[in-house]
């Protein structure tokens, strides 16, 4: 796949000497993009939006985000209502990247329906504190005026105790993973060694461990795929993310009664593990540019694998969520009413037909089949209350 070996930077060459000189991917991932001092998202190097490395929805725009707060205030409204809450509901944002999307959703609701605020806790948990930090600053002035945002860690969250929604916009894809390779008829673990003369970085293939076996006869018992699928050709190489699972269980320990909202990139098992798909789904991002060069310039690129779908519904299922639908991102959008949108861009921006362009094309990306159009809307329910029933207009009943 790769133009390898890749050099290694001085930085990674001591962390990876320090473990031995063999990493597995998980591994190598987990420091390439989340330790504190180099990594992607660990040092806050990360530049996501039309100028950075790579867009994410909400970076475009705030339009993607008050679409989203349309259907949140659905949400909101009925889960108040219907459970009677004294408290504040909380909306908990994992991954928050820059902060945009908060920020997007919380000038929707100044502008549309201030009061909503007061009854809202936001919460954000991001694993890296350099995005933490560029977080703090792009939203101080929602602090400032009072707005109630924390940052917190799940553990600081009780048990059962969550009402509310939690959103992961694109931050699944940012979850490390293990890859596998399918050689000479057996399946190794792949993982990434360094070459002490000449600090060089490349894939060195495993002995498979029992939680990959594990993971790997799973998909095969509850989902139908074989992993290596028949006619796999040689050096096919797939991703297991293996940490959603955990994640999913963790969260849901947390949540009383509240729905769960992932938006990420996501194909079907039978794609995800199809031996067309012979180099898995990785890809490093930089300068709006994507690579399949994952082992260059550790630190320097981001790192993003996509989600199986039906394995996300069933892990979901199994942490004790129920599966209110799956939507395309384009259809979520135009249910939630971007085309009246568009209408309003084209005529109150009449006199300034350069601004009503960029927003119009930047609203066409979201919806675009071939690029953001294409993310899943995954929606989940967790409730300790079987009466509790919640509606959602992103959803197509029809469909
Ligand atoms: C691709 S960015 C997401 C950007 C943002 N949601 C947006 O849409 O613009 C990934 C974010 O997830 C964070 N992250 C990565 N792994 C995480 C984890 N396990 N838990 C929480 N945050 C994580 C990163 O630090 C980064 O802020």
């Amino acid at each position: 796949m790769n133009s390898l070996p890749a050099n290694s930077p001085r930085w990674f060459t001591e962390i990876i000497s320090e473990k031995g000189g063999i990493l597995s991917f998980y591994d190598y991932m987990n420091i390439a993009l989340n330790n504190p001092t180099n990594g992607y998202y660990g040092s806050g190097k990360a530049k996501i939006g039309q100028n950075g490395d790579f867009v994410t929805s909400p970076s475009l725009s705030d339009d993607f985000s008050h679409l989203l707060a349309i259907q949140l205030e659905e949400w909101i409204l009925q889960i108040k209502n219907k459970l009677n809450l004294k408290k504040r509901i909380t909306v908990l944002e994992f991954g928050s990247g820059k902060g945009c999307l908060l920020g997007g959703i919380i000038n929707y609701f100044l502008n549309k329906n201030s009061q909503i605020l007061n009854d809202i806790s936001f919460k954000i948990i991001d694993l890296n504190e350099g995005m933490i930090e560029i977080q703090k600053i792009n939203l101080k002035k929602f602090l400032e005026k009072g707005i109630d945002i924390k940052w917190v860690s799940l553990s600081d969250l009780e048990d059962d105790n969550l009402n509310g929604i939690v959103i992961a916009h694109e931050v699944l894809d940012a979850f490390c993973v293990e890859r596998i390779q399918f050689k000479k008829g057996v399946i190794y673990q792949q993982g990434v060694q360094l070459n002490k003369e000449n600090q060089t970085l490349d894939f060195i293939n495993l002995q498979l461990t029992e939680e990959i076996k594990k993971f790997i006869k799973e998909i095969k018992n509850e989902l139908g795929v074989n992993i290596p699928p028949e006619d796999a050709p040689e050096e096919w190489t797939t991703e297991l993310n293996i940490d959603n699972l955990s994640w999913l269980e963790n969260l849901s320990r947390k949540i009383n009664n509240g729905i769960l909202l992932i938006i990420d990139y996501a194909i079907d098992s039978k794609k995800y593990y199809s031996p067309q798909k012979n180099d898995g789904t990785i890809l490093a991002y930089k300068n709006q540019r994507a690579f399949r060069e994952i082992l260059h310039s550790p630190g320097e690129f981001d790192l993003t694998c996509h989600i199986c779908s039906d394995l996300l519904i069933y892990q979901a299922k199994l942490a004790g969520f129920e599966s209110l639908g799956l939507v395309k991102q384009g259809e979520a959008l135009l249910l939630l009413g971007l085309a009246q949108k568009l209408f309003e861009i084209q005529n109150n921006l009449k006199n300034d037909l350069s601004q009503a362009l960029i927003r119009r094309e930047a609203m066409l990306r979201l919806v675009d089949p071939i690029c953001l159009g294409d993310f899943k809307w995954f929606v989940f329910k967790k409730s300790s209350n079987k009466e509790f029933s919640i509606e959602s207009k992103c959803i197509n009943k029809s469909i």
